[in-house]
């Protein structure tokens, strides 16, 4: 097998601080890879003038895999949106074609206390969701401001979004539920507003006949407002949840929150073939850039995930997570999810500490 060309892009802020741990990770690894790093966002503009130059977006295309640091710094605000570190992030979605957003959120043992919820309804949690990125009524069109003909105001000013979906958007992300839920504990919980929308009606339908090709996995449908609801009463009940773009935007950051600490979320978002691009939940905390203490263990796990999703190294993979998790037992902490009686580290300790477990466990 030939090396797996991986572009790794470390961004702006903390972004090149958590990027050279995860790499350092990666190299740890029995793995073929080729790593090529190239700027994107902030520091690409400042290089080049552009937040995503046509030689690293290139180099995304052309990789296996991405791996994203962070992009974004205050000092960019005044600049023109296109110009914007942000718009790099957004311009690699979709020239990539990124519609599968996998968001796990899961709670370490050790970090219960970090949770909003009581230990308890949190301790051992591992759910994943499964948010569509290019469809519905964030890209819907027709959209824009008008004066009104009907309504409750006729005459008055008013502005409109579409919501939006095809069937084939919706197959595609119900056979990704269905596949990581195989691979995991065999339930897919659907979230749509079926009472009210057409969209939602059409959402239901098709990936009801998508679940008939995977019978061993179990299909719930939830409405959006039970299911936001659930996800803080009874949050160990689901499995993999699948949403469109809007209520997953959502129900993806009312997951994080069950975790307590964004400096631990990984996140993944395929292709239709299985490319990905990975990075942290998190941006580029510009708050605490270049003082050596952001958490590294989000990129690190979007590490891992590439490995599981993208490289098919599932056995990697695990041994990243387990290695995370032992380090953690030792008590090793950022200042993002340090309590009393643990040890706080900085972001190259932590680093260290995981590729010392991965040395030292076969
Ligand atoms: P943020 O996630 O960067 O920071 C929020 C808070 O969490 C800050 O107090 C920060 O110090 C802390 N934090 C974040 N990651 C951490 C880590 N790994 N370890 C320890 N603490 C951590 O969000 P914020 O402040 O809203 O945005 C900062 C910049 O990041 C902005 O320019 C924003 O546009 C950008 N951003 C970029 C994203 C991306 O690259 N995908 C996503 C979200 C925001
Ligand atoms: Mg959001």
């Amino acid at each position: 097998m030939s090396a797996k060309l991986i572009a790794v892009l470390p961004g702006d802020g903390i972004g090149p601080e958590i990027m050279a741990e995860a790499v350092k990770v990666l190299q740890a690894l029995d793995l073929d890879l080729q790593l090529e790093t190239a700027p994107v966002g902030g520091a690409a503009y400042e290089a080049s003038g552009h937040p995503l130059p046509d030689t690293t977006l290139n180099l995304a295309k052309k990789a296996d895999a991405v791996l994203f640091g962070a992009v974004g710094d205050w000092k960019y605000d005044k600049l023109e949106r296109a110009l914007r570190p942000e718009q790099a992030i957004l311009g690699l979605r979709k020239h990539l074609g990124l519609f599968a957003n996998f968001r796990p959120a899961l709670c370490y043992e050790q970090l219960t206390h970090a949770s909003s919820l009581k230990p308890e309804l949190v301790a051992g949690l591992d759910i994943l969701i499964l948010r569509e990125l290019t469809g519905d009524i964030y890209f819907g069109t027709p959209r824009g401001r008008r004066t009104a003909v009907d309504g409750h105001f006729p005459g008055a000013e008013e502005a409109f979004d579409t919501m939006r979906y095809s069937r084939p958007e919706i197959e595609r992300i119900a056979h990704l539920a269905f596949q990581a839920a195989r691979k995991r504990r065999g339930k897919v919980t659907s979230v749509d507003k079926a009472n009210v929308l057409e969209t939602s009606q059409l959402w239901k339908d098709v990936v009801t006949e998508v679940h008939q090709q995977y019978a061993d996995v179990q299909l719930d449908h939830m409405y959006v407002d039970n299911a936001a609801m659930q996800l803080v009463k009874a949050p160990k009940a689901f499995d993999v949840i699948v949403t469109g773009n809007l209520f997953g935007d959502i129900l993806s950051d009312e997951a994080a929150m069950l975790t307590g600490s964004i400096g631990m979320l990984p996140s993944a978002s395929l292709d239709k073939n299985g490319k990905g691009l990975y990075e942290p939940s998190h941006g580029s905390a510009p708050d605490i850039a270049g003082k050596g203490v952001a958490n590294p263990l989000a990129t690190i796990l979007s590490a891992a995930m590439m490995l599981r999703y993208t490289l098919n190294q599932p056995a990697q993979a695990d041994r990243i997570e387990a290695a995370v998790q032992a380090v953690l037992a030792q008590g090793l902490r950022t200042g993002d999810i340090w309590s009393e009686g643990t040890t706080k580290v900085g972001t190259r300790e932590m680093g260290d500490a995981v590729v010392g477990m991965i040395k030292t466990t076969p």
